[in-house]
């Protein structure tokens, strides 16, 4: 039995690629895990020098600043990525797993000591939101303001651009303290850094720290979200994972496979370009699959089954080549920090009710976490 839905199964076997209409072009999506790996890499044909245009629907409506570092190619995004690069490997150390342990053993017990709680809105998203001011070196009372943004930090709803809005506007106000007098955190590095020996501008800054909230909450809120309903829906996993915590490790990736929470990312052609028998004009898109990709059976034995201890598993979840996921540790270290905590402090999770989420497009309905999860933690005896 087939334990992840594909959309893709059928177009990756029989071209490797599927046609997604949008207003302004049909985006060929590439399908299979050699094919994106290899487009990843090529950024001549395949380039992110496209402020906006990167993320699918494009983002013009919604910010008004380049992404930085993900809206450009090397050799510029190299030195971009530089300048941030060691603040986000803080996330591997010691000192900072114990703080998101601290945060998810808190958020747990709250959990444990309640009838049920939804675990989209009140375990994934505060968990989330804290751990985020941990990656961002800010005060934990930040996350308030946050989780009060809710699982989008800008939807491609009706409030879409309101909420872009807001969220330069607050992002301008820690760069204006910043500037006043430059801390240790996020905005205090990109005050105090210098790219090709010069300070960055507002608009560089505001670029790195809009990815940080557009690729770091609702991937690693939806990554959480889709655990605990893995676990509510087989409640002999925890048992699974107890009995060998190496297997702690594995399965994180392995949500991290099944559950990709971004079906794809675009790259821009600059010239006229043949993707797989579609042709896509200069100046338009193709797309990268990642969750086709993760699902190919050429690259995963028994692909569409989850395998707490799968080994090998090279998932592209984080991407591949130039642009692989800076938040990639971090998002690690809250996935891994949650499973050890479930198996010492939770019995089972039991499900009470759900609300599926659905990826609704012209070219594939993708299933993907809830809307609503309402679960009952029952506590392990100690
Ligand atoms: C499960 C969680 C996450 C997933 C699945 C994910 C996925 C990805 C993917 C696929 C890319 C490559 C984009 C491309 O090739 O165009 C990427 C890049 C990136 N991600 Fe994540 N991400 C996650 C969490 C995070 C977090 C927590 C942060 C930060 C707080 C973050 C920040 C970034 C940044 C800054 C880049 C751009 C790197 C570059 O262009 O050099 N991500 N992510």
């Amino acid at each position: 039995m087939s334990d992840v839905p594909d959309p893709f199964r059928e177009a990756r076997r029989a071209e490797g690629v599927l046609g997604l209409p949008t207003d302004r072009e049909t985006i060929p999506m590439i399908l299979r895990h050699e094919d994106v790996r290899k487009a990843a890499k090529d950024w001549h044909t395949f380039s992110s020098d496209a402020p906006y245009r990167v993320p699918i629907p494009s983002e013009e409506h919604l910010r008004s600043v380049r992404q930085l570092p993900i809206e450009a190619d090397p050799p510029e995004q190299t030195d971009y990525r530089k300048l941030v690069e060691p603040f986000f490997l803080r996330a591997k150390q010691p000192a900072f797993i114990a703080r998101v342990e601290a945060i998810t053993e808190r958020l747990l017990a709250e959990a444990l000591a309640r009838d049920s709680i939804e675990a989209v809105g009140e375990l994934a998203l505060p968990l989330q939101s804290r751990a985020l001011t941990v990656l961002l070196g800010v005060d934990e009372a930040e996350a308030e303001r946050f989780i009060g943004w809710g699982v989008h930090v800008f939807h491609h709803g009706d409030n879409g651009a309101e909420k872009g809005k807001e969220l330069e506007q607050y992002l301008n106000e820690q760069f204006d303290k910043a500037a006043a007098a430059p801390g240790d955190d996020f905005y205090g590095l990109l005050t105090k850094t210098l790219f090709h020996g010069r300070h960055l501008t507002r608009a560089e800054q505001l670029g790195f720290a809009n990815l940080m909230f557009a690729g770091g909450r609702d991937t690693v809120i939806y990554s959480v979200a889709c655990a605990i309903g893995y676990f509510a829906e087989r409640p002999e996993a925890l048992e699974f994972l107890r009995a060998d915590p190496g297997r702690i490790v594995l399965a994180s990736e392995e949500f991290f496979r099944v559950y990709m929470p971004l079906t794809h990312i675009g790259r821009v052609c600059p010239v006229d370009t043949d993707v797989h028998g579609m042709t896509v004009k200069a100046g338009d898109r193709a797309s990268l699959c990642w969750a086709s990709a993760n699902l190919d059976e050429t690259a995963f034995e028994a692909a569409d089954e989850i395998r707490l201890d799968r080994r090998p598993n090279p998932h592209v979840s984080f991407g591949f080549g130039a642009h692989l996921c800076l938040g990639a540790a971090h998002a690690r270290t809250v996935m891994r920090t949650l499973l050890e905590l479930l198996c010492k402090r939770v019995e089972r999770i039991e499900l009470v009710s759900k609300v599926d989420r659905v990826e609704h497009t012209q070219a594939y309905d993708r299933p993907l976490g809830y809307e609503s999860l309402i679960v009952r933690f029952h506590p392990r005896e100690a």
